[in-house]
């Protein structure tokens, strides 16, 4: 996450166009927001439009804008988001969700940097930094004809990959606390800390909602806590059962007897070869697999 913060400050200050991908919930408008704080453009606007939420229909003007009279109902000339985007920032969301005839005008604006109105003849120059977003697989979709290769090409000059919350060891509890500080503060309530069984939820649950998932049960908690701990029960986290196994005796010997099992596979239990692979002399070997208790099939070859 460090790399892909310093990836965002290096990014902020130019113009390319980043894609911003990762499951939900896991910050990519976080990080959008903050490409367009981070940048000179940060004194105009950020103008967002959610790919996904628009119907097909009403995207292009949603998009461009139209002129009086272009449609029934139109009955003023109504600016679209690109457009009031101007010297800012136009946030692209959901943009794997855009259906595949307006990826055909969004590709001619990239290309142009003009649009049009829908029912006028003039083409507009717009300056805007376009930032993207999507929880979908871009690269999939152009597999499968959905998505169109050379809009994928235009809009992922850089593309920004977040990982799922799960993969960010380290981040769950910090974020945890940072949420639980900020709900306590905003509830006023005697709420102060997360319970040891809290914590070891908090590191072994799966969170698929990622981060927004962990805001919310925080938020929830800090409600509905009864005193001072926030407990797991009180996160609506069932405790797994497996525990979580950080006792480093554990996880050596747990390592070391995967890698020998490992090398045993890979040298078809030859002793020699095994020992040899693994850095150690033979006597050592035998009394690994002694302490592990490994039969090494067929007997140990030499
Ligand atoms: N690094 C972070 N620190 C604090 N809060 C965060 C962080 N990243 C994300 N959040 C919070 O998590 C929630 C989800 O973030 P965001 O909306 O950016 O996710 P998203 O990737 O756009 O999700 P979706 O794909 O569902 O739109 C927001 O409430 C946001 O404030
Ligand atoms: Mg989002």
């Amino acid at each position: 996450m460090l790399k892909i913060c310093r990836t965002i400050e290096k990014l902020a200050p130019s113009n390319v166009t980043c894609t911003l991908t990762g499951e939900s919930g896991t910050g990519k408008e976080v990080l959008a927001k903050a490409l367009h704080r981070l940048s000179p453009r940060a004194n105009h606007r950020m103008v967002a439009i959610n790919c996904a939420a628009v119907p097909e229909n009403l995207m292009e003007s949603e998009l461009f804008g139209y002129e009086k009279g272009a449609f029934t109902g139109a009955n003023k000339r109504t600016l679209g988001k690109v457009e009031t985007a101007h010297e800012g920032t136009l946030f692209l969301d959901e943009i794997g969700d855009m259906p595949l005839a307006l990826q055909a005008k969004l590709l001619r604006f990239l290309q142009e940097r003009k649009i049009e109105r829908v029912g006028g003849r003039e083409e507009i120059p717009v300056d805007v930094r376009v930032v993207c977003a999507t929880n979908k697989n871009l690269k999939e979709m152009v597999k499968e004809g959905t998505f169109r290769e050379d809009l994928f090409y235009r809009i992922c000059e850089m593309e920004i990959h977040i990982p799922p919350l799960r993969e960010r060891y380290g981040d769950k509890l910090l974020l945890a606390r940072h949420f639980l500080r900020m709900y306590t503060e905003q509830n006023n309530t005697n709420v102060v800390s997360f319970s040891p069984e809290a914590v070891e939820a908090i590191e072994t649950y799966d969170w698929p909602g990622n981060i927004r998932e962990m805001e919310n049960r925080v938020k929830r908690a800090v409600v509905m806590a009864d005193d001072k701990m926030v407990s797991s029960l009180d996160l609506g986290i069932a405790p797994t059962g497996e525990s979580l196994n950080i006792n480093l005796r554990q996880v050596r010997q747990n390592a070391e007897r995967a890698a020998i099992l490992r090398a045993l596979t890979m040298t078809e239990s030859n002793i020699s070869a095994t020992a040899k692979l693994l850095g150690v002399t033979r006597p050592t070997l035998y009394d690994l697999l002694k302490k592990y208790n490994i039969q090494v099939p067929g007997g140990a070859q030499e």
